[in-house]
């Protein structure tokens, strides 16, 4: 049975109710993070705490985050996590339950905040090596994905409709540009420069894409910030998505034609070596931090 945080209190995911008026469940008023944890290390929780940070004060949402990383490494030990090759917590916060309104509710409303942990893996080295499929749907979300709110639904129907074509996962096309994927940031390497849609209100900011660009700018890789257009997808030499539970994840077929060469690319390979390689100095400094 796991051990869930509702509300400042931790208790068996059984006993956790939430109300039907929270305005999460009514209107998608909330926000959600994902952080990973390696060994029962966080990886790159800064990142995950701004982010969120930056959702609450956009929302409006009045919360103090200042025990949360606690919280979160209390969840990881008390589900017996601690060891696991990798593991999550999921975190939402909710403006909290109120009469349904468009608008904010009058008064003081306490939010919500929900969160779980579970492991979750790394697909096998021979699936990895083979690369995963991709197919192109169009992006209808909102202008303002930079904001990471529980509203998926349009994710999940991206992500559907590349199931049913057949194909591991999805890339968002909006206006010809290949935005990012379902629920992973989008990459591509032409001609030896690596490339990704800069930070707008059309993509996640990914934690994970920061690392990798960090990653790519230090081995000094050539490195664009720039939209790639649909067109481009078929002259890519490499195509790989990033995000928390993918990590650096290479993409060999789009739509069902394979990317430059086929296969694994050496820059997709290198960069992934290098995103590991940060999780491993994660790990190593969280020695140095509780010796
Ligand atoms: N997905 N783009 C989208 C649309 C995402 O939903 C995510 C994260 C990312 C990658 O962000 P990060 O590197 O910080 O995980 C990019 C989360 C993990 C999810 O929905 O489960």
């Amino acid at each position: 049975m796991s051990t869930v945080f509702l509300n400042g209190e931790y208790m068996p995911k059984s006993e956790a109710t939430i109300s039907p008026d929270d305005r999460g469940f009514l209107l998608g008023d909330g926000l959600y993070e994902v952080t990973p944890f390696y060994e029962g290390v966080p990886f790159g929780f800064k990142g995950h705490l701004q982010r969120l940070l930056r959702g609450l004060c956009w929302l409006r949402i009045d919360y103090d985050t200042s025990e949360l990383e606690a919280m979160h490494r209390e969840l990881i030990v008390s589900n017996g996590l601690d060891s696991a090759e990798r593991s999550m917590v999921y975190l939402q916060i909710t403006r909290g339950a109120a009469p349904r309104t468009h608008y904010f509710p009058d008064g003081d409303v306490t939010p919500t905040v929900y969160a779980y942990a579970k492991e979750w893996s790394r697909p096998a080295d021979d699936v990895w090596d083979q690369g995963f499929t991709a197919q192109t749907v169009p992006d209808r979300r909102w202008s303002r994905v930079d904001i990471k709110t529980v509203c998926l639904l349009p994710n999940a129907l991206a992500f559907q409709d590349a199931k049913d074509a057949g194909a591991d996962d999805a890339i968002l096309v909006r206006d010809g540009v290949a935005i990012e994927g379902a629920h992973q940031n989008l990459w591509g390497v032409f001609g030896g420069t690596v490339i990704t849609h800069p930070v707008t209100g059309h993509i996640l900011p990914g934690i994970t894409r920061a690392v990798v660009l960090e990653e790519a700018r230090t081995a000094g890789m050539k490195v664009e910030e720039r939209p790639i257009q649909i067109e481009e997808l078929a002259f890519a030499d490499e195509l790989f998505f990033t995000g928390t539970t993918g990590e650096v994840r290479p993409i060999s077929e789009v739509d069902g034609r394979p990317v430059g060469s086929g296969g694994v690319g050496e820059v997709t390979r290198t960069l992934s070596d290098l995103f590991l390689a940060r999780v491993d100095q994660a790990k190593a400094a969280e020695q140095v931090r509780v010796s």
